[in-house]
């Protein structure tokens, strides 16, 4: 009995160590497959390397514009390699991360700048080893670049001045909350805001720049300037990120809705807002269409310099100043998205569906 019960354990513990030989050899192999995968990345390749570089991913649209922009280039050029950096809002980091992809050989370099000034010495070093830039949807000043492609950003300002006269300014004042100035878009912007508030002597009481698009920011100088706003009938959003931010300090003082506010980007909130009355307008970019667009551009250019060819891009026939050039600019034109037009441009492109819009219909 006492044999037959050691004969037993003895099955026992062979069979638990040939499953746990299993998992070791099976481990084993993983790595070993891993490790191939490495050798074989690290392998020189004739594939298309796309250099991609974000300021960060904290606004909204901005995962958007990556994951639109990868998938186009893979429909396209299924060998294709995109390799992203995200610099977090750091202009250092943005420059080490370009080097890096100039050293690793990258044949096209794609853009969102964090500073239009702060790139100089690296765009120059990417000149040097011939390699093409597109400067997405933020233009990089004085650096020549091979291609800038955006929305036409006055417009974006024009829309935005259009809908608060339309919507009827009592006092006539509105306050503008934008972005910081180191962004080439804030003063395009700007340029059309303005223009509308002249040609209908709005007077704009103050105008503040958040730092690196933080709408934290943008709140505390609401927060402190609160006692202003008696005359103030409408804030200007520099995106919608800040509305919703200056939506949460008015709701706080039971001042939203009384103080109108618009934005850009047609962040899921800032729609939601809209049709519940609470944000007169968003300004609608078809990011899609812009990074299919830059997809595109990206692998022309890339191939061209693999070919040492440098033929000038076809459908880029308007060009812009960056302070120094001027450069190829291609642009889309954006919307202005009120609870009118949301259901035929937002919900109807699939931006967002109507279930997430019209979230309060739905409580
Ligand atoms: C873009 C906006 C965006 C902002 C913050 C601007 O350059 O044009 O769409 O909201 O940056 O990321």
């Amino acid at each position: 009995m006492k044999k037959m019960y050691c004969f037993n354990r003895n099955k026992k513990i062979i069979s638990i160590l040939s499953l746990l030989l299993c998992i070791c050899m099976l481990l084993t192999s993983c790595g070993k497959e891993q490790k191939q995968t490495v050798q074989q990345e690290e392998k020189p390749s004739d594939n298309l390397l796309i250099g991609l570089c974000f300021d960060s991913f904290l606004i909204e649209r901005w995962q958007r514009d990556c994951d639109v922009f990868v998938s186009s280039v893979k429909e396209q050029d299924p060998e294709a390699e995109v390799n992203v950096q995200n610099a977090n809002g750091d202009i250092e980091t943005q420059k080490s991360q370009i080097r890096y992809l100039i050293e690793k050989g990258a044949d096209v370099l794609v853009i969102v700048c964090i500073d239009s000034d702060g790139l100089g010495d690296v765009m120059n070093e990417a000149k040097n080893a011939g390699i093409p830039v597109i400067a997405y949807d933020r233009l990089i000043n004085n650096s020549n670049v091979d291609l800038y492609i955006s929305f036409n950003n006055e417009r974006v300002g024009t829309l935005m001045g259009q809908a608060l006269v339309n919507s009827g300014l009592e006092n006539n004042n509105v306050l503008m909350l934008s972005g910081p100035t180191e962004d080439s878009n804030v003063a395009w912007v700007e340029k059309g805001f303005r223009k509308v508030m002249e040609d209908n002597s709005v007077t704009i009481k103050d105008c503040y720049h958040a730092p690196g698009w933080r709408s934290e920011q943008a709140a505390e100088y609401l927060g402190n300037h609160i006692e202003e706003l008696d005359d103030v009938d409408a804030i200007m959003c520099g995106n919608d990120d800040i509305a919703t931010t200056v939506f949460r300090t008015l709701s706080e003082r039971r001042l939203a809705g009384k103080i109108k506010t618009v934005g850009q980007d047609a962040d899921l909130e800032a729609c939601q807002r809209v049709v519940e009355g609470t944000q007169v307008m968003t300004v609608y970019k078809p990011v899609e269409k812009l990074a299919q667009n830059a997809a595109e551009f990206a692998i022309i250019l890339g191939n061209n310099k693999k070919q040492e060819i440098s033929e000038p891009l076809e459908n880029v026939k308007d060009t812009i100043y960056d302070g120094t050039f001027d450069v190829p600019y291609f642009y889309i034109d954006p919307v202005a998205v009120n609870k009118d037009n949301i259901d035929d441009t937002i919900i109807a492109s699939g931006f967002h569906t109507h279930d997430e819009v019209y979230l309060y219909e739905n409580e």
